[in-house]
């Protein structure tokens, strides 16, 4: 993907494969999917590769956060899967995040595009209390978090996953071309579930992300074909 998409990612938050089957036999087009560690875990690299196959474009949320040169092999055959997009804890620091570049650079075959990569700031179950008094960190959350994502650029990143409510800081610091993938997306008329902090896809788009996530507003709609035409109409996307 490149920095001038604008995508609408699906989270394939299923527990297997026939779940997966069933979610996408209701569209006549191909999506961007997210497969996090619950899908990837049960079902592995044959389900990217099947999906792959079908044309949908693909971003594999394993979040890895290690020594440098497992990070750099992991990567390099995460490459070979031939995702659009993945992950890593920004917390992992600067020389493992260089890392994973490099090492995805090593498994893009020749003439292909090398699949972007984001760092994970902090995640949004991260409270300021945690950050404080369990991990001793001494920034509060929302520096660090700016904190995390100024590192991930200078490690040469192509973004980070992040709010869309700190999309604005972090622009600001990084430029425009910093990708910005951003969870917690729901319609007005949605129920937030378990998200505290959720923005409607057409203020995620005012705001600049780069990319929204959506889940259960799409994957629990009685009609999942028109609840992803309404998030992809208010946020405007072409893919
Ligand atoms: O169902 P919902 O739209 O809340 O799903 C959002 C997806 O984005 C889930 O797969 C969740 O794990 C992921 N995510 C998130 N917040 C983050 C990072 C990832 O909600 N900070």
């Amino acid at each position: 993907m490149t920095t001038t998409d604008h995508p609408l990612i699906v989270a394939l938050d299923f527990p297997d494969r026939t779940e997966v089957n069933v979610f996408l036999s209701h569209f006549n087009e191909r999506l961007f999917v997210k497969v996090g560690m619950e899908l990837f875990y049960r079902e592995g690299p044959d389900l990217i590769e099947e999906l792959k196959s079908d044309g949908h474009r693909i971003f594999l949320d394993l979040k890895l956060h290690d020594i440098p040169t497992t990070v750099e092999r992991a990567m390099t055959n995460i490459a070979k899967l031939n995702v659009d997009l993945i992950n890593v804890h920004a917390l992992g620091g600067k020389t493992m995040m260089e890392k994973a570049i490099e090492g995805l650079e090593k498994g893009t075959e020749s003439g292909k595009v090398r699949p972007r990569c984001i760092g994970v700031t902090h995640l949004t179950s991260s409270t300021p209390r945690m950050i404080s008094d369990e991990l001793k960190m001494g920034l509060g959350l929302n520096e660090h978090v700016l904190h995390l994502a100024k590192l991930s650029q200078e490690s040469g990143l192509d973004g980070v996953v992040c709010s869309a409510l700190e999309v604005g800081d972090i622009l600001k610091e990084s430029g425009p071309d910093f990708l910005t993938v951003t969870p917690g997306i729901r319609l007005l008329s949605d129920s937030k579930d378990d998200q505290h902090r959720t923005v409607t896809p057409s203020e995620a788009n005012q705001i600049g992300s780069g990319a929204i996530v959506v889940g259960r507003g799409i994957t629990r709609a009685e009609n999942v074909v028109e609840a992803y035409q309404m998030y992809k109409k208010e946020w405007g996307s072409g893919s």
